[in-house]
């Protein structure tokens, strides 16, 4: 290659008239006016525009046939010297804009072949191009300058990350990728050894053991940009692999934790956005985050919150609220003011919203004014139990109240979603806004009726609360054991759970007591964690930690909410990578040496 760039194309933002630079990029777009050739070169920094006119002696004829013809995304490397644009000509949208490049000389690098579509996303077609066949040619979507963009932003926030922890006294460790099961309450994903036929690696979940072990070898401060799997249900904001700052430390409580993680936020949003993020973060407990907003991570930008009425409800004369309320379910409501009125097609509407958590509708009451209610079931309420009901209520004019009645997991998952739908819609959401929360005291378990056995909330190596520790080890049976609150912590932003930790078991004695709470035998146990109880009996110092979502916080920081967006080659819903074609089948020689025979499946 004969031209060497003597800088980016944003350098020409700041660049001299009459200086002579050398360029080297892809032809983004071209344009003939009458024979003068425009094209825009783009390299990662942005765009500028150069510039091949016949009429100018320094272009020889050659050189304008060869610029006629480029086409897009061709590979070239120019030479030309800096002149301002003409006046009127200037373009206010590229950095550069001020300026162009007449070329004397280019050498065309390497052609393209036409792209199965535009990579413009003001071309007609862009916004209708199927997403499969973005992810196709991720590598050509990558070039558009909003993915590009995000990469830049993740790798601002993975540098502010580890000059943060290095500044702190962490070291950065790796661990293993073929490793054994860890507990994050995923499927795992497996990998044959070879050597050892029939036997498995399973890739982690979470360097969660791991880290815990960096403590038990006394490394004290422990970090990691770590990258995590799972084979579960993708959502929007989930991958099968994605990526943790992964975090320990010994001698601390929560609140070392807790402190620590909001300055190293603080720091990021500063680096990266130049956002003065406020500290303290605001905290409440999970019992509290479910009481007034029916959800564990809730978005505190909107100001909306739920009140729980099932004591009113008791009194009223509607049968199914009093029998709802009769076998153990809740009723609770979400008042918003109509701030545009809500026409019959938006409350038809109600059921299906709120469908997918099993609820079958949604009652709705409209408070004109005080005591003056219209809905189909106003007539259930006396005008006391209006009063009574209307004193726990943010608005009693112009108000629109919606009461869900049943189960609380039903309930609280309605209502959370109803309120994240009207804070958007009547604007009790500031969208530019970052409101940073932890949610503390989760339960140590969740318990599945089904099966009516526990499962660790967060996970197995999590300690109860300390005013619960007595209770734990004293507890009999599952309904004792429900109410013990775990000493874990999530970060939540803008209704994201962005990180989410806890302070861990270090005695032996309550790791194994916690296994036997799950439901997890002895021999079970020892089989899956048996080297990590080993460990623990070794002089584990107390310690805690946490784990950030690496991709989740980029997207925030990205202002978008696909998941894919902040990944370079993300997975498909249905864990593909439409691009390579993974997974795909293995050959029968590679399976013989695995010692695998596939079974046909219908
Ligand atoms: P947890 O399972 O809460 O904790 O994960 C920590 C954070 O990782 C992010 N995250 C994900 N991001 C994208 N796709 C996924 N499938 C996905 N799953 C989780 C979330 C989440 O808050 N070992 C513990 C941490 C600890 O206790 O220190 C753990 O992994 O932002």
């Amino acid at each position: 290659m004969g031209l060497k760039r003597t800088g980016y194309t944003e350098s020409i933002a700041v660049a001299e008239a009459g200086q002579q630079v050398v360029l080297n990029g892809w032809v983004d777009r071209w344009r003939d006016h009458g024979g003068v050739i425009f094209i825009d070169l783009r390299d990662r920094t942005g765009i500028v525009q150069i510039v091949f006119d016949p009429g100018e002696k320094v272009c020889s004829k050659e050189l304008v046939d060869s610029a006629a013809r480029l086409r897009a995304e061709f590979v070239v490397a120019v030479r030309g010297r800096v002149r301002l644009r003409p006046a009127g000509m200037e373009n206010d949208k590229l950095a550069t804009g001020k300026k162009e490049v007449l070329i004397e000389e280019m050498e065309v690098l390497n052609r393209a072949k036409p792209l199965p579509y535009s990579l413009h996303e003001d071309s007609p077609s862009a916004g209708e191009v199927d997403e499969m066949l973005r992810l196709k040619y991720r590598y050509l979507d990558l070039r558009r300058p909003k993915l590009q963009n995000n990469l830049f932003i993740r790798n601002e926030f993975c540098k502010a990350t580890r000059q943060f922890y290095w500044q702190e006294g962490f070291i950065e460790i790796e661990t293993p990728i073929l490793y054994k099961t860890t507990p994050e309450g995923a499927r795992d994903y497996l990998v044959p050894s070879r050597v050892h036929p029939g036997q498995f690696y399973a890739l982690p979940q979470s360097p969660q053991t791991l880290k815990q072990l960096c403590m038990i070898s006394g490394f004290d401060r422990y970090f990691q940009i770590a990258r995590c799997f799972r084979d579960e249900d993708l959502r929007a904001d989930r991958q099968p692999e994605f990526t943790q700052v992964d975090v320990e430390m010994s001698f601390v409580d929560r609140e070392d934790v807790l402190a620590l993680h909001e300055r190293l936020m603080e720091r990021v949003f500063d680096s990266v956005l130049g956002v003065k993020v406020k500290l303290p973060f605001t905290r409440i407990s999970y019992a509290e985050a479910m009481e007034l907003y029916g959800s564990d991570k809730p978005d505190l930008r909107n100001s909306l919150k739920l009140v729980d009425l099932s004591e009113s409800g008791k009194k009223c004369d509607f049968q199914v609220f009093k029998s709802a309320l009769a076998s153990g379910g809740i009723l609770k409501g979400l008042c918003v003011e109509e701030k545009q009125p809500l026409s019959r097609k938006d409350l038809d509407a109600l059921p299906k919203e709120v469908a997918p958590f099993g609820a079958k509708g949604v009652s709705w009451i409209r408070i004109k004014s005080p005591g003056d209610w219209q809905a189909p079931q106003a007539k259930f309420f006396s005008d006391e139990l209006k009063k009574e009901i209307e004193a726990q209520l943010p608005f009693t004019s112009g108000a629109m109240l919606f009461l869900m009645c049943g189960a609380p997991k039903m309930v609280n998952q309605s209502l959370s979603h109803l309120r994240t739908v009207f804070g958007e819609r009547f604007g009790y959401v500031d969208q530019n806004a970052f409101s940073f929360l932890w949610v503390t005291d989760f339960p140590l378990f969740e318990y599945d009726p089904e099966e009516d056995r526990l499962y660790a909330a967060h996970h197995p190596f999590t300690s109860p609360h300390p005013e619960d520790t007595q209770a734990f080890l004293d507890a009999k049976d599952n309904q004792a054991l429900r109410k013990i609150r775990a000493q874990a912590y999530d970060m939540v932003l803008n209704g994201y759970e962005i990180g989410g930790g806890s302070i861990r078991i270090f005695r032996p004695e309550v790791q194994a007591r916690m296994f036997r709470a799950l439901g997890i035998e002895d021999e079970e146990a020892k089989t899956k964690f048996g080297f990590f109880l080993e460990a623990l009996e070794y002089g584990t110092p107390p310690h805690g930690g946490i784990a950030f979502g690496v991709d989740r916080i980029t997207m925030l920081l990205a202002g978008t909410d696909a998941i894919r967006d902040v990944i370079a080659f993300p997975k498909t819903q249905k864990a593909t990578c439409l691009m390579s074609e993974a997974p795909s089948g293995a050959d029968a020689k590679q399976l013989d040496e695995l010692s695998i025979r596939l079974i046909p499946r219908e």
